[in-house]
């Protein structure tokens, strides 16, 4: 797997312009934490774990521009202005998607570097910050690794498989969570093909994650949405693996729209339906699925594609950008500490307390 989604560079922000794929292979510098508000914005840069890693990077780029409170001023009262900067511009990179909570758990994680430092100077806070945004990056390399591990396990060989959106490198750093899996698969030398759901509105499935698997040399087949149901009534579906945008504490999973369409679709054909996501989708501050923020996105991404209306400018249109899937459909949860499954309130919390990783 070779593609580098995310990264820091001389000081800025270098990653994939994934609206240009799969046409081109272009990257944008953001020297500026606007600039990169503006790539999460409009999907340059997506997917749960790589807004994480983007949230972190966000905040380096917006403490570049903080120049303290004044030459006479005291270093203490340039902390306390720092720390307020900190606060402010995480509160800014927050509001650009609500519903992947890595963006969130990131940014919490660098604004407690700054209250873990009572004494640091800026100086040293800078240097800690930027240290623990590099930590968040090489983790998500690591823990993706990881799960692939665990998840290859849930893969017979000869398998046909299905899945939604990108929950690829693309969605992450450099190998991804649901294709992650895959890529672990194919590196033991099982054999199994993937059908990609093309994932209406933007096409995730159909630019990006056929763009990867193809570029990985797996075995892939193009659907469009409205396929799958057909596909498992003809018995060529032996699972469903996704990614996950937000994980409540009982399994309730957000991730892109048309995910819960599956998951029923699953549960009717007795199709096992696999989520795979790190320790940062989860929020366990919420019991269950009705408290995820689901975003809403602009009604001309439903109205046209590349320039051409796809349906009538004056109709109505309904875009949300997630949906959520019931615990009670989902078979298991992929994570970097191993596979979780029912009874999930129960396992989830016993997962994230446990020290080692035993994997099941
Ligand atoms: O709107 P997107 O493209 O950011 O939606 C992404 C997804 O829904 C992914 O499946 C999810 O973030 C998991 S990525 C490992």
């Amino acid at each position: 797997m070779s593609i580098q989604t995310i990264s820091w560079v001389n000081g800025h922000v270098k990653l994939i312009d994934q609206t240009k794929l799969p046409g081109k292979l272009v990257y944008i510098h953001c020297r500026d934490v606007k600039t990169l508000w503006q790539a999460i914005r409009r999907l340059s840069v997506r997917g749960a774990p790589a807004l994480g890693v983007a949230a972190a990077f966000g905040v380096l780029l917006g403490i570049k521009s903080f120049s303290g409170s004044g030459s006479r001023s005291r270093n203490r009262n340039d902390r306390k202005h720092f720390s307020k900067h900190v606060d402010q511009i995480s509160d800014y990179i927050a509001a650009s998607r609500p519903t992947a909570v890595n963006l969130f758990n990131a940014l919490a994680r660098m604004k407690q570097v700054v209250h873990r430092h009572p004494d640091a100077s800026v100086g040293g806070l800078r240097n800690l910050l930027k240290k623990e945004a590099l930590a968040i990056y090489e983790e998500d390399r690591k823990l993706c690794r990881r799960m692939g591990t665990f998840g290859a396990r849930l893969i017979p060989s000869g398998a046909n498989l299905l899945t939604i959106c990108n929950a690829g490198a693309l969605a992450a750093v450099d190998y991804g969570t649901a294709l992650g899996v895959m890529y672990s698969a194919k590196a033991k030398g099982k054999k199994f093909q993937v059908y990609a759901c093309e994932t209406r509105p933007l096409l995730q499935g159909a630019r990006l994650t056929v763009w990867e698997l193809l570029r990985s040399g797996i075995d892939t087949t193009l659907i469009c949405d409205n396929m799958a149901a057909t596909l498992m009534k003809q018995g060529k579906v032996d699972g469903v693996f996704t990614g996950a945008d937000r994980i409540a504490a009982n399994g309730d999973t957000a991730n892109k729209i048309g995910t819960y369409n599956l998951a029923v679709l699953a549960k009717h054909h007795r199709i096992p339906f696999y989520v795979v996501a790190p320790r940062s989708s989860f929020d366990l501050s919420i019991k269950n699925g009705r408290q995820i923020p689901i975003e809403q996105r602009s009604k001309e991404e439903v109205l046209g594609f590349g320039g051409c209306p796809t349906a009538p400018r004056q109709v109505k249109v309904y875009n949300p950008a997630f949906d959520v899937t019931d615990n009670r459909l989902i078979a298991a949860i992929v994570t970097e500490k191993g596979i979780i499954r029912q009874p999930f309130v129960k396992n989830i919390k016993r997962v994230f307390e446990r020290r080692n990783h035993s994997g099941e």
